[in-house]
C-alpha cells in the first residue's frame, strides 16, 4: 500500500517552521530521524518542532558512522565513495525502520532540502528498494538565506553570479576564477592569501550561540576564530558559512 512520505524543511529551528511545514508535520503518523546520540542537540530541535505541531512521535534511528579520515577528505574519488557508502547505509537503516512502523511519515530537514542535504537522495534510494511512497517536499529557510538576512545583503552584485560550494572545494572555485563565493560545510576556515577579499560570516544562525562578523578578511580573521569557539561553547556544536567577494567586486 502506498504511503505518504513528506520531506519538510524546518529552517534553523522552531521559529522558522512555516505554516505549510507545520501542517505537513501535523498530518503524519510519525517523524523519522537520525540521531548521533540520544542527546544529539539537533535531534532535540526536531523533537521541539514536533511537540509544537501535532506532536507526532519521533522514531529515532542510529546514524551510521561516516568515514572522515583526512586521506578521504582530500581525495575526491575516495570522498565520493565514502559519501555513497554512507548514503547506502542510511537508506538501509531508514528502510528497516519504515518496514517496522506503518503509516505516513515525515523527514524533517535542517534548513532546506535542496541545499547540501542527502535526504532526497536517500528517499530516491528507498523508492528504488521497492517502497511504495508518495513523496512531497516542503521548503524551509536555508542557512544561506539566513546569512544574507542577518547581514542585510544581496548575495551577488547587480545581475551578477554567486557560486555556492563546500569549504573543501573553496580553493578550487577561486582557482577557477570564481570571485563571489559562498562556502558551507567548513571543517576549518582556510582564508590564507585572501586578505583583501570581503567576507560576511555567520555561525549557529538562529541558535542561542549565533555569531556574525563582516569586513576585510585580514581584519576579521582573528575575530572569526574567537567567535567560532564562542558559538561552540554556547550551543555545544558549531556550523558556519560565509560569503567572500574579491576586491573590486564579484564581477570577473
Ligand atoms: C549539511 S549542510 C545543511 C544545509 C541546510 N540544508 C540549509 O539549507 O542550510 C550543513 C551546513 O549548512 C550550514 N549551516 C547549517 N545550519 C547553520 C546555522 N545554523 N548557522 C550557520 N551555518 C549553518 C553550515 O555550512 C553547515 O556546515
Amino acid at each position: 500500500m502506498t504511503r505518504r512520505l513528506r520531506v519538510v524543511g524546518i529552517g534553523m529551528g522552531p521559529q522558522h517552521v512555516t505554516p505549510e511545514a507545520a501542517a505537513a508535520i501535523a498530518s503524519v503518523d510519525y517523524v523519522l530521524a537520525f540521531g548521533k546520540s540520544e542527546d544529539d542537540p539537533l535531534l532535540e530541535v526536531r523533537r521541539e518542532v514536533c511537540r509544537r505541531h501535532g506532536d507526532p512521535p519521533v522514531v529515532v534511528v542510529a546514524d551510521p558512522p561516516r568515514e572522515r579520515a583526512e586521506s578521504v577528505v582530500h581525495d575526491q574519488a575516495a570522498y565520493d565513495d565514502a559519501v555513497r557508502g554512507w548514503h547506502d547505509e542510511r537508506a538501509a537503516a531508514y528502510h528497516a525502520a519504515i518496514d517496522q512502523h506503518p503509516g505516513d511519515l515525515a523527514l524533517l530537514v535542517w534548513g532546506d532540502p535542496s541545499l547540501y542535504d542527502s535526504t532526497l537522495r536517500i528517499v530516491d534510494d528507498l523508492v528504488r528498494r521497492g517502497l511504495e511512497l508518495d513523496v512531497d517536499v516542503v521548503p524551509g529557510i536555508s542557512s544561506l538565506q539566513l546569512l544574507a538576512a542577518r547581514h542585510r545583503i544581496v548575495l551577488h552584485e547587480v545581475g551578477g553570479p554567486v557560486h555556492v560550494t563546500s569549504g573543501r572545494r573553496l580553493r578550487e572555485a577561486i582557482a577557477a576564477g570564481q570571485r563571489n563565493v559562498v562556502a558551507m560545510l567548513n571543517r576549518s576556515l582556510d582564508l590564507a592569501g585572501l586578505d583583501d577579499w570581503a567576507i560576511w560570516w555567520g555561525a549557529n544562525l538562529g541558535a542561542p550561540g549565533e555569531e556574525l562578523a563582516a569586513g576585510r578578511v585580514a581584519d576579521v580573521r582573528g575575530e572569526i576564530a574567537l567567535a567560532r569557539e564562542r558559538a561552540r561553547a554556547v550551543d555545544g556544536w558549531v556550523m558556519d558559512l560565509f560569503l567572500i567577494r574579491a576586491p573590486g567586486g564579484g564581477a570577473a
